[in-house]
């Protein structure tokens, strides 16, 4: 599995199979990056996600990705941070989790996540990007040869270093 942290606005990512979305339980749009994926695949997205009715905290639902340059968007959402207390490491684990698993049922063999919840949902990006990576690379030993490649499109300097310092210390790569 190969995993690279970039500087990229993932609405322009085109060499994935899927970008995964970073949205709120109503799937209804939003903003951040929500706002981004919308404006860039247009109102036809936002036609199928009506017939979606919502997705719930730490699972995920998969629809095209029509205007946006990649075929489909894996929409997923992330716990808002309230301390730590609140179940929120295991429901970030179960976005990254659920999301892979989409893509792999899929055949999908690469795709780009944003950092998410570190926006809106206020959760702090060290921590993200160790259960992050941590997830994606628990979800390569146990379901082998389906994605082969996983992206994180940071949208800023320091979500970057906090992503590229996580792959560099959980692949040993130091
Ligand atoms: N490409 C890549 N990353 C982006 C982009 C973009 N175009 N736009 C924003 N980001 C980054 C943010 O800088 C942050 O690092 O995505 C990360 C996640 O931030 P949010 O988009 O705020 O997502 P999140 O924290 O999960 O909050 C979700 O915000 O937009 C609403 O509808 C959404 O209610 C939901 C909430």
């Amino acid at each position: 599995m190969i995993l690279e942290a970039v500087k990229a606005d993932i609405t322009k990512i085109d060499y994935v199979d899927a970008i995964v979305n970073a949205a709120n339980e109503s799937l209804l749009g939003g903003g951040g990056v929500d706002g981004a994926v919308h404006r860039a695949a247009g109102s036809k997205l936002l036609e199928e996600c009506r017939t979606l009715h919502g997705c719930p905290t730490g699972e995920a639902k998969i629809t095209k990705g029509y205007d946006l340059p990649v075929g489909y968007v894996i929409h997923t959402v992330g716990p808002i941070w309230h301390g730590g207390s609140w179940d929120e490491e295991r429901l970030l684990s179960s976005c990254y989790y659920n999301s892979l698993k989409i893509a792999a049922d899929r055949g999908f063999t690469s795709v780009a996540f944003p950092s998410i919840s570190t926006g809106v949902y206020g959760y702090p990006v060290e921590k993200a990007a160790k259960t992050a990576v941590s997830t994606v690379l628990d979800f390569a030993s146990k379901e082998p040869g389906s994605v082969e490649k996983v992206i994180w499109a940071c949208f800023d300097d320091r979500t970057l270093a906090a992503y590229q310092a996580e792959i560099d210390l959980q692949k040993g790569t130091i």
